[in-house]
């Protein structure tokens, strides 16, 4: 029996960078995306021990039915990595009702959809035999320490990272393994298409922050850590007998981690606004 991994998102970044290794180490790979040019392209690129499964994560029907040739491959799988996500940028106060439902239900809501359609997979079913498999969720550090400008995002990561904790903690009778990892800036393409992006906020009393953006992005794109790192922790989470429930994969976690968990949140607040509002009349304060 092979090995067999299920993965949302392979059309680009981390995704696609977890294809390319986890098909090197042997595993047959199911792999979704929305477009079939990127199907087709990927079926080139991987003509053995690779299957596309084409859909948007919001469309619990496509999801069923693609899920249909996973479940008629195999009986089992290793692994299911729910990487596919968005961020939707802007404060809180402005972000449409649309867009921020959108974040949340890419984010959050299609994970638990696509979770529990494949659980029966890693370990659930009454019949199952094997060893059970793993479910690993691609969170981010923004669902540990929030971001202004930044917070739907940061909102579906935190409530990723407590779905992870849940699912560990309902799963483990199954002994169903959950983890999360949760990347700093990674070098993909997720960047760019939040540039120019602010424009829409031209009125708001935010604007003279927010004309900051773009450049905020450029620069943190350009001392983003390469993909890979991210897809050897995710062979990690896959393959190590005892792996922890979180893994940040930053240039500095060790720091990271005393930011966002212990400097009081008034200090926070306090930097944030002090880098934020350098050089701008910040109205309202
Ligand atoms: N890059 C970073 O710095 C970073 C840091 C922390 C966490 N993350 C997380 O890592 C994950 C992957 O992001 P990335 O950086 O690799 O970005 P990316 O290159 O933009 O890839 C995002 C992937 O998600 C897919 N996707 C988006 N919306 C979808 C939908 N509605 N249905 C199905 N697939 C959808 C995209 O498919 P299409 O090509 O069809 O759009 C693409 O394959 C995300 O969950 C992100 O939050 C990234």
């Amino acid at each position: 029996m092979g090995k067999h991994i299920v993965i949302t998102g392979v059309s680009s970044g981390i995704g696609r960078d977890a294809l390319r290794l986890l098909h090197q180490k042997g595993y047959h790979i199911y792999g979704s995306m929305r477009k079939k040019a990127d199907a087709k392209s990927l079926t080139e690129a991987y003509p053995m021990r690779f299957t596309p499964l084409i859909f948007d994560v919001q469309d619990e029907d496509a999801v069923n039915q693609a899920a249909k040739l996973v479940f008629e491959a195999c009986d089992r799988i290793d692994a299911l990595i729910n990487n596919a996500g968005v961020a939707v940028p802007g404060p809180l106060q402005f972000v449409t009702e649309a867009d921020f439902e959108r974040q949340m239900d890419i984010n959050l809501k299609s994970v638990r959809r696509i979770t529990n359609i494949f659980l029966p997979l890693l370990g659930t079913a009454h019949d199952f035999k094997g060893a059970p498999g793993r479910i690993i969720n691609i969170s981010s550090i923004a669902g540990l320490f929030t971001s202004p400008f930044n917070g739907v995002y940061s909102i579906s990561k935190h409530a990723l990272e407590s779905m992870t904790d849940v699912y560990r903690r309902e799963l483990r009778r199954y002994g169903i393994k959950v983890m999360a990892i949760e990347p700093g800036p990674i070098k993909t393409k997720i960047w760019g298409k939040s540039l120019n992006s602010m424009d829409q906020f031209a009125d708001t009393d935010y604007y003279d922050i927010l004309q900051k953006a773009d450049k905020i992005i450029e620069n943190t794109e350009k001392n983003a850590l390469p993909v890979a790192r991210t897809s050897n922790v995710i062979l990690k989470c896959i393959t190590k007998k005892h792996p922890k429930t979180r893994y940040i994969v930053h240039k500095n976690a060790f720091v990271f981690k005393i930011v966002a968990n212990y400097l009081p949140d008034k200090l926070v607040d306090w930097l944030i606004h002090r880098s934020l509002s350098k050089g701008n009349r910040h109205r309202p304060v």
